[in-house]
C-alpha cells in the first residue's frame, strides 16, 4: 500500500516572504530526491477568479460571501479528481500549499463571524486537515515596506491597519487550535537563509516522524 503523502501549509501576512521561502523549500525537496506538489490558494479555478476580483477591489463582496467563495474554492482544491490535494496525498505525494483555511480564519474571520468561518471549514469532510502549518511571522512595518517595494496595486487587505488586525487574529486562531493542529511559528524577520534553515528543519522533522 502507498504511504499517504504529507500535507504542509505555509501561512503568513502579505509581505512575509512566503514566496521566497516556498521556492527555497522546493529546492531543498528536489535536492533530497523527494517529490512534492506545490499549490496555492486562491486557486486558478473560476471561483478563484471571482475571489481575485474581490481582492483587487474590482467587485465588492460581503465578508460572508467572500468566506463562502474561499470555502468553495478550497473544496474544489481538495476534491477535484484531476489535480486535487486528496489525490496527490493518496498517491503518496507530499503537498505544499501557499495559504489555506488559517487565512480564511484570520482574514475573513474579522468581518464575518469567526466561529462560523471555522466551523464551515473544519467540519467539511472534503477539506483535508494539514499535517503541518508553518506561520511566517514578521513585524507589520517590515511587511508594509516589502509591500511598498514590490506591489504596484494594493489588494483590499494590504494596508497597515488590516494587517495588524489579521496578525492578531492569526494568533487567536492558533491558540484556539492548540492541541488539535500542528502549527509552528517561525520568526521570519531574520535573514532569508536563517528563516529557510528553520523551515527545512521543521520539514525534515515531519518527514522523519
Ligand atoms: P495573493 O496575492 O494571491 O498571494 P499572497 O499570499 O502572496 O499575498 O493573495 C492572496 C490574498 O488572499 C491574501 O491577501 C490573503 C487572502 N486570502 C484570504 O483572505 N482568505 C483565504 O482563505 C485565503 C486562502 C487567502
Amino acid at each position: 500500500m502507498v504511504k499517504r503523502g504529507k500535507f504542509i501549509v505555509i501561512e503568513g501576512l502579505d509581505g512575509s516572504g512566503k514566496g521566497t521561502q516556498i521556492s527555497l523549500l522546493a529546492d531543498h525537496i528536489k535536492k533530497t530526491g523527494s517529490q512534492a506538489y506545490f499549490t496555492a490558494e486562491p486557486t486558478a479555478s473560476s471561483v478563484g477568479g471571482m475571489i481575485r476580483d474581490a481582492l483587487g477591489g474590482f467587485v465588492r463582496r460581503d465578508a460572508y460571501e467572500l468566506s463562502a467563495l474561499f470555502l468553495a474554492d478550497r473544496i474544489f482544491h481538495n476534491a477535484n479528481p484531476k489535480n486535487g490535494i486528496k489525490r496527490y496525498l493518496s498517491d503518496g505525494i507530499d503537498v505544499v500549499c501557499d495559504r489555506y483555511y488559517y487565512s480564511s480564519f484570520a482574514y475573513q474571520g474579522i468581518d464575518a463571524d469567526l466561529d462560523w468561518v471555522m466551523k464551515m471549514n473544519l467540519e467539511c469532510k472534503d477539506i483535508v486537515k494539514p499535517d503541518l502549518c508553518i506561520f511566517l511571522d514578521v513585524d507589520i512595518d517590515l511587511c508594509e515596506s516589502r509591500i511598498r517595494e514590490n506591489r504596484f496595486d494594493r489588494e483590499i487587505y494590504e494596508n497597515v491597519e488590516s494587517q495588524r488586525r489579521i496578525r492578531k487574529r492569526f494568533f487567536e486562531v492558533f491558540d484556539r487550535l492548540m492541541g488539535r493542529e500542528n502549527i509552528k511559528i517561525v520568526d521570519a524577520g531574520r535573514t532569508i537563509p536563517e528563516v529557510s534553515a528553520d523551515i527545512i528543519k521543521i520539514y525534515n522533522e515531519l518527514k522523519e516522524s
